[in-house]
């Protein structure tokens, strides 16, 4: 395993990273929660995602669960948590960072962690109806009353990041240090033009989500959805459009030959092209089954082999 700063941060990440959304609870449950963080862990892999709204707070209770089994040190790995959606049917606690509900939020995460303290808190969505400012000095008082070591943003425009960071160098508050966003073959754009400075000046960190674009990029659809597969959850109907568009799907099999010409799976090749980013910190990856987190991890053996001329061809099929 190799390990990245976070930007300019001192906080080192592993390149691979495995997170809990959609998988904890639906499909994954403490015991095997167990099984794919030790293997994880094994490998390397020092970072373990998750967030007050996947599962409704399920997901954190089971990783607070897997941890408390495994008994690893507390410095020998990192655990995030991200706020905003909110699990309580309350004006104050829906779709916000106001004050209120972030410091309180991050109590219920611990509470259900059973952890002291989470490394990294993201802001999960930006919101527009509470000042910068306000989230600022909420995630800086977080910070100070030590319920988290960093914070950072997720899915947020180049320009809001900008004005936090901005807003707590002015008044010598904890700045974010760290985005979080989809970063696939198929999702490029939070690496556009615009978050150039955010990454290049301002030396952000980067933990990108659905580098598999939820599975689609492992070929797992190509024949439909099968058995088993996020796309034939319940509460995933939303995705099956995506997932079974025939442009995409055309898309996939365009990469089929250059993944077999490295000798890699789709699934390790659409990995180990996310870590061509230099900006990226660390890739966030999901699995419902320890095969596909062990075919995931040797993803980096492939990290070296993607010459201009492939990066080139790929551009080509994705655009
Ligand atoms: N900040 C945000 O807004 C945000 C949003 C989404 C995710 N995230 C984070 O990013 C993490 C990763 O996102 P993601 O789960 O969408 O990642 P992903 O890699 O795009 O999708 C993971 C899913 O693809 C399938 N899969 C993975 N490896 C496979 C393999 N080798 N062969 C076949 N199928 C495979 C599995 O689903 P099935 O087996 O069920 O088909 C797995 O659960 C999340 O857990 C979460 O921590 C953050």
């Amino acid at each position: 395993m190799n390990y990245r700063h976070l930007g300019k941060a001192g906080l080192q990440v592993s390149e691979l990273s495995l997170g809990s959304w959609v998988t904890y609870h639906n499909q994954v449950d403490v015991g095997a929660s167990v099984e794919m963080m030790a293997a994880a862990y094994d490998a390397g892999v020092n970072f373990f995602d998750n967030a007050e709204a996947y599962a409704h707070g399920k997901s954190e209770e089971i990783m607070g669960a897997a941890l408390k089994k495994l008994g690893w040190r507390r410095g020998s790995y990192l655990v995030s948590t991200k706020l905003f959606w909110g699990i309580h049917d309350n004006p104050n606690e829906r779709n916000t960072l106001n004050r209120k509900y972030l410091i309180e939020g991050i109590d219920g995460s611990l509470q259900r962690f059973g952890l002291d303290y989470v490394d990294l808190l993201y802001c999960h969505r930006a919101d527009p109806t509470t000042p910068i400012e306000e989230t600022v000095r909420a995630m800086h008082s977080i910070i100070e009353r030590g319920k988290a070591l960093y914070w950072g943003t997720s899915e947020w425009e180049a320009a809001d990041i900008i004005e936090a960071i901005d807003l707590a160098e002015r008044h010598h508050l904890h700045k974010p240090v760290v985005e979080q966003p989809v970063y696939n073959l198929f999702e490029q754009h939070r690496f556009g033009a615009g978050y150039q400075p955010v990454y290049e000046h301002y030396g952000y960190g980067a933990t990108t989500w659905s580098p598999l674009a939820s599975g689609l990029l492992t070929g797992k659809y190509d024949g439909g959805i099968p058995e088993g597969s996020r796309g034939s959850l319940a509460n995933m109907q939303w995705m099956r459009k995506s997932l079974t568009d025939k442009e995409r799907l055309g898309k996939v099999a365009a990469l089929e030959p250059l993944a077999s010409d490295m000798g890699a799976s789709l699934a390790q090749f659409s990995l180990a092209w996310c870590l061509q980013n230099p900006h990226v910190s660390s890739v966030i990856t999901g699995a419902s089954r320890a095969e596909q987190l062990h075919e995931n991890l040797e993803a980096l053996e492939f990290t070296d082999k993607f010459s201009p001329e492939l990066m080139a061809e790929i551009d080509r099929i994705f655009g």
